[in-house]
Formats: structure tokens, sequence, C-alpha cells
């Protein structure tokens, strides 16, 4: 079973990013187990910590390592990544040497209640994932606009030709995935 962890750049409840990313964790086909990797509760990233760090580092970064490949589901915050998704990145790529991202495959989702979707925060985290030697879905690339109306009420997608979309995208992640 390969493991797809699924990291979201939102951690309000019930997020748009959270939804979408229910909606695509459904699309892996048999054989491939897509599950929710919490960052909300990680203390601000510090170096100091790296010596001793706390808990929610340890276990954040063991959840990274036990994962195959990530998916990352975000909105956008002031033309960038949300803070709570850097500070993530941060937490697991260190100490120095002993990032927990390297050479895994990532796929990356953005979305925004706006026509851009997330476009700068989609590019600004794939500066990151380069720095991290994470291979990345190239295309498609998945900008969603107009969060609010692609979602019913109960969370799902509704829209069959989005649903056809991110099930290419899921397929391409998935190749990817087994090259590495
Ligand atoms: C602090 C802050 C900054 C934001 N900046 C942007 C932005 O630069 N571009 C954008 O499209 N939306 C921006 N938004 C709106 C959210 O990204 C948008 O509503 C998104 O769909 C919310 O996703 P979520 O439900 O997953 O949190 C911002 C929202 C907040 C709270």
């Amino acid at each position: 079973m390969s493991k797809v962890g699924i990291v979201l750049g939102s951690i309000r409840k019930n997020s748009f990013s959270e939804q979408i990313a229910k909606n695509v964790a459904s699309l892996f086909p048999d054989g491939y187990k897509a599950e929710f990797i919490d960052i909300a509760k990680l203390p601000l990233y510090n170096q100091d910590y790296d010596e001793n760090s706390p808990e929610e580092y340890t276990t954040f970064r063991n959840q990274i390592k036990e994962v195959d490949a990530v998916l990352f589901v975000t909105p956008e915050h002031n033309r960038s990544i949300p803070a709570a998704l850097k500070n993530a990145l941060d937490v697991a790529s260190r100490p120095w040497g002993q990032s927990v991202w390297n050479g895994k495959p990532a796929a990356i989702i953005s979305q925004s209640i706006s026509g851009l979707s997330g476009f700068g925060a989609n590019h600004h985290l794939r500066q990151c994932l380069t720095f991290l030697n994470m291979p990345t879905v190239q295309q498609p690339e998945v900008y969603l606009a107009n969060a609010q109306d692609l979602l019913d009420d109960t969370g799902k997608i509704t829209n069959e030709g989005t649903m056809e979309f991110l099930q290419g995208f899921v397929n391409t992640f998935v190749d990817l995935m087994k090259k590495y």
C-alpha cells in the first residue's frame, strides 16, 4: 500500500482546502491510501529547537517520513502561501541534512474564492519544493477558482468536468510516484 500525505495550507475548520482535498483523496486508485497530516499545532519554527525539538515537531516529521508522497492543497494569503504551511515546510526540513521532505514526490492544488485561484501561492510553494528536492507534478497545474461555487452544501465537487480534470491530475501524480 502506498501512502499519500495530504498537507493543507489552511488550518481553519472545514476550509475549502479541506473540502477539496477530501474530493481528491477519493480519486486515488486501489493500493493508494491518502491521509491528512495536521500542521495546525506546530509551534513556530525556531532553530534553537534543532537540539531539543518539541514533541509536535517529532510527530510531524515522523508522519512525513512515513508517507511515500505529499499532496499540498492550499489557499493563498497575501499572494503567497499561508504562514502555517511555510512553518510546516521549515519544521520538517530541519535539522540541516535531515529533511524528511527530501526526494518525496509532490503535487500542488491551489484554490481561491477569487478568479486568481491562488496562482501566487501555487508558485511560491513550487519554489520551496524545488529547494526541498521534491519532484513535483508540473502538468496539469491545478488552480481552482471560485472555490465557494465549486462545492455543494455537503462539500462535494459536483462539476463533472472539474472531477475529470482532477482525476487526470491524480493519475499523473500516481505515475510520478511510481518513478521514485
Ligand atoms: C490573511 C488572508 C489573506 C488572503 N490573501 C489572499 C490572496 O492574496 N489571494 C486570494 O486569492 N485570496 C486571498 N485570501 C482569501 C483566501 O485565500 C480564500 O478565501 C480561500 O479560498 C480560503 O481557503 P480556505 O477555506 O482553505 O482557508 C486571503 C485570506 C486571508 C485570511
